[in-house]
């Protein structure tokens, strides 16, 4: 197993090279990243794909659920991310109702994601119904990642976000789901919210390397939102998010102190404040100093 160092240089991670790590049983890791400064830190954490989520409508814009995300709102910050991403793979999430019309749209709305936002890869929710359309937009020389068991965009049709796959026909279903994507050619597999058992089977059938989350660790990667294991969500997390920092506590801390800084009249100190030259200084006390006697002079009274 060759596992890169943390903080050595690393080449371009590509649609092969994620191939390659499946082989070598290499783990994958990918994270979500919505903005700029997010994309900068995951792609210099040395992270392999970062995927601007749907989730981005709930995390960064506040809606209840990733349904009302459209392409335009994806790609202003798909844009972002591609600035601030350099070796990993960027992926776009196709938001719902951007591929569920017709194949056609789905290419269409696939290629503003590469032309428009620099995307490398798009990923689409759904399993064999869903085929068809991925097969075109792969056709189009656009990579696709599939996404298959909990999918937040079939929140309505689940009737909530529950874990899939825990009866055979279900197992059964999403078993076809991921053969069926892996022989469409799909560059990955995200599997989401299914047990354990389940996932390890999946991975083992397709040849496309699987990225788990809420998956157990028998995938063949692993995903995470950025803002869940950060603390940055306001709820409590899922079962399966691991918080590797409390930053809305340090952000908290950090507001909160400037705050009092600035109330006690602490900030900003003499060091953080500009200064003109000790000449300008002068000329300005002088010219003052004359404003002040032409005021202060008393007036002449007249006869
Ligand atoms: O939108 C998203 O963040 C996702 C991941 C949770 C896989 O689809």
């Amino acid at each position: 197993m060759s596992l890169t160092p943390i903080g050595a240089p690393r080449h371009k991670v590509t649609v092969s090279s994620l191939r390659e790590k499946k082989l070598q049983h290499e783990s994958i890791t990918c994270l979500t990243a919505y903005d700029y400064s997010g994309a900068r830190l995951v792609d210099e954490a040395g992270i392999d794909m970062v995927l601007v989520g749907d989730s981005l409508a709930m995390t960064m814009l506040g809606h209840e659920n990733t349904l009302s995300v459209t392409v335009d709102e994806m790609l202003h910050h798909v844009k972002a991310v591609r600035r601030g991403v350099k070796d990993a793979l960027l992926i776009a999430d196709m938001p719902y109702g951007s591929y569920h019309v017709d194949s056609k749209d789905a290419v269409r709305n696939a290629a503003r994601f590469v032309k428009e936002g620099g995307a490398e890869m798009v990923k689409m929710e759904g399993g064999e119904k869903r085929v068809d359309v991925i097969r075109h937009v792969i056709d189009a020389e656009i990579p696709v990642a599939g996404h298959i068991g909990l999918t937040p965009q079939s929140l309505n049709r689940m009737g909530g976000f529950k874990v899939q796959g825990k009866t055979l026909t279900d197992i059964e279903q999403l078993m076809r789901d991921a053969t069926s994507l892996d022989r469409a050619g799909v560059a990955c597999i995200f599997l989401e919210g299914i047990p354990r058992e389940v996932a390890e089977m999946i991975s083992g059938e397709v040849s496309a390397p699987t990225i788990g989350i809420g998956a157990g660790p028998g995938c063949d990667g692993q995903v995470l939102v950025f803002h869940d294991i950060l603390n940055l969500t306001f709820g409590p997390p899922a079962k399966f998010v691991r918080r590797y920092a409390d930053i809305a506590a340090e952000i908290t801390h950090a507001l909160q102190a400037f705050r009092a800084d600035v109330i006690s009249h602490q900030y900003p100190a003499d060091s953080e404040s500009y200064h003109l030259s000790a000449e300008t200084r002068q000329s300005l006390e002088h010219l003052l100093e004359r404003k002040r006697n032409m005021r202060n002079r008393r007036p002449v009274a007249v006869e």
